[in-house]
């Protein structure tokens, strides 16, 4: 295969693997390394590198899993809308996954905060593909805390960053690989020539 057929391949073939396709098995931290490594050859307006990554494995997971639970709880009492099933999802999901990458943007005032969001969504994709290549399955999160302001201190993240959610990944359980649904670029491009 040349170096454009598998470019290709892994680009197309990159799927959201979730935690219920998890098998139990622990994916290597070299892998998770690579992915970090890859993810800071993301494109970066002014080279700010506004990707932050906290990486949660073992006890981290048990403990993101109490923060997270603990934090929504703390909120939807406030708010009377509490759900004891989206509790106990939110405390027990991540010790379903090998490992979670909690995303991170460090905002520099340099460059307007939507080049920032793009950047490390680059650097997310960079991750993803690395994964899918390896054949670790992972899924991006924006559930749970993703967006609660008071959850930022815990990955290290100031009142003016950003938390972008979470890739939650793990050893899938099957070597089947589930397809993918697009509907036609066609449809989103307009050619002017
Ligand atoms: C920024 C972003 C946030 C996402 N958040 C969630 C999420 O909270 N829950 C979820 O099930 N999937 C989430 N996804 C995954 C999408 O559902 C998934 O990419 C989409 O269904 C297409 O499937 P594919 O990734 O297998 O091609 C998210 C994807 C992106 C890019």
């Amino acid at each position: 295969m040349t170096i454009t057929e598998a470019a290709d391949q892994v680009i197309r073939e990159r799927r959201s693997i979730y935690t219920n396709m998890f098998s139990t098995e622990l994916v290597d931290d070299t892998i998770i390394e690579k992915m970090l490594y890859n993810a800071n050859w993301a494109p970066t307006h002014k080279l700010t590198e506004p990707w932050r990554f906290v990486i949660f494995k073992g006890q981290g997971l048990q403990d993101l899993a109490k923060f997270q639970a603990d934090l929504y709880k703390k909120h939807a009492e406030k708010n009377g809308n509490f759900n004891q099933d989206k509790y106990d999802k939110l405390k027990t999901k991540p010790l379903e996954c090998s490992h979670i990458i909690a995303i991170g943007m460090k905002r520099n005032e340099i460059v307007p905060e939507v080049e920032e969001v793009c950047a490390v969504a680059s650097a997310v994709q960079n991750m993803w593909l690395t994964a899918s290549a390896h054949k670790i399955g992972c899924y991006w999160s924006t559930g749970g805390v993703a967006f609660y302001d008071d959850a930022k201190p815990f990955f290290n993240l100031g009142e003016n960053d950003k938390l972008l959610g979470f890739l939650f990944i793990g050893k899938p359980k099957s070597e089947k690989w589930p397809q993918g649904r697009r509907k036609p670029i066609e449809d989103k491009v307009i050619w002017r020539s």
